[in-house]
């Protein structure tokens, strides 16, 4: 890649902790932490990111976007569509975002965007806050295929494309357009990335189920995300749901 500061480890437990870390430490924005395998890769509410060795691209880029703290859901959107570009550019297929950070190909989730910031205290005045987003990406299945649990849920890019897959081409394509897109953001251009974020939506218009941060389950239609880029959902009665944080379940059978 370019000159930039990238850490290659072979393997670590989750390499957003070592981004966090590093950025806290006062390691300069663009650093790049890269590992072939995680012993604890973690996704958004705590789930479990299955890191095996050499079958998946895991990396966490360190950022201090010059962004206000309330728009920093937004960076997880943009850095979902830089991932699917530099993916549909390197491999000519065409993936799929479930709002907020899962990447789908034919219905699966075969990526993942954990965009984490450091303590809300640690940020002296006037100075951007660290953002670390960490990108996950299944390039291959593990021997023997996924487990019986994963199967239905989680594919690999290699099952899509005839091309040959380099982890060291994808991440250094992931790095640039994940730059520009939040290049695109300080710039003020939300609504132009939403437009193009809106074009790969796997869900609109699907029913799917909600599950509060306080555990109430809400059953609607997702109406995608609105102008600041927060999910809407329409339940039965009409009712419109923001859904700020939580899981969001597809109802029924995935759509391929
Ligand atoms: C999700 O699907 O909720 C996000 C998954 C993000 C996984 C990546 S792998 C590299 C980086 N390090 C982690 O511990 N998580 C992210």
């Amino acid at each position: 890649m370019d000159t930039r500061n990238i850490i290659r480890l072979d393997v670590t437990e989750s390499t957003n902790s070592v981004a966090l870390e590093a950025g806290q430490q006062g390691a300069p924005p663009g650093t790049v932490i890269v590992a072939a395998a995680q012993t604890g890769g973690r996704g958004r509410l705590n789930r479990f990111w299955l890191s095996l060795p050499g079958m998946g691209l895991y990396f966490s880029i360190i950022q201090r976007p010059r962004l206000a703290l309330e728009q920093l859901p937004k960076v997880t959107l943009a850095a979902g569509l830089a991932v699917c570009k530099a993916v549909e550019k390197e491999y000519a297929v065409l993936p799929r975002i479930k709002w907020p950070n899962d990447l789908l190909l034919d219905g699966r989730k075969f990526g993942g965007i954990l965009s984490e910031t450091g303590s809300i205290y640690d940020i002296p005045a006037g100075k951007p806050p660290l953002v670390v987003i960490g990108v996950g990406v299944n390039l291959f299945q593990p021997a023997g295929g996924f487990s019986a649990e994963l199967k239905e849920r989680a594919t690999a890019l290699s099952l899509y494309t005839n091309k040959k897959i380099s982890s060291e081409m994808l991440l250094e394509a992931c790095v640039l357009t994940i730059e520009e897109e939040l290049q695109r953001l300080e710039n003020g251009e939300f609504p132009a990335i939403l437009r193009e974020w809106k074009v790969r939506d796997g869900i609109r218009d699907k029913m799917l189920t909600w599950v509060t941060p306080k555990g109430q389950k809400v059953t609607g239609v997702s109406l995608g995300p609105d102008a600041d880029g927060i999910l809407r959902i329409r339940d039965r009665a009409g009712t419109m749901h923001i859904v700020l944080s939580g899981d969001i379940d597809l109802v029924g059978k995935i759509p391929r």
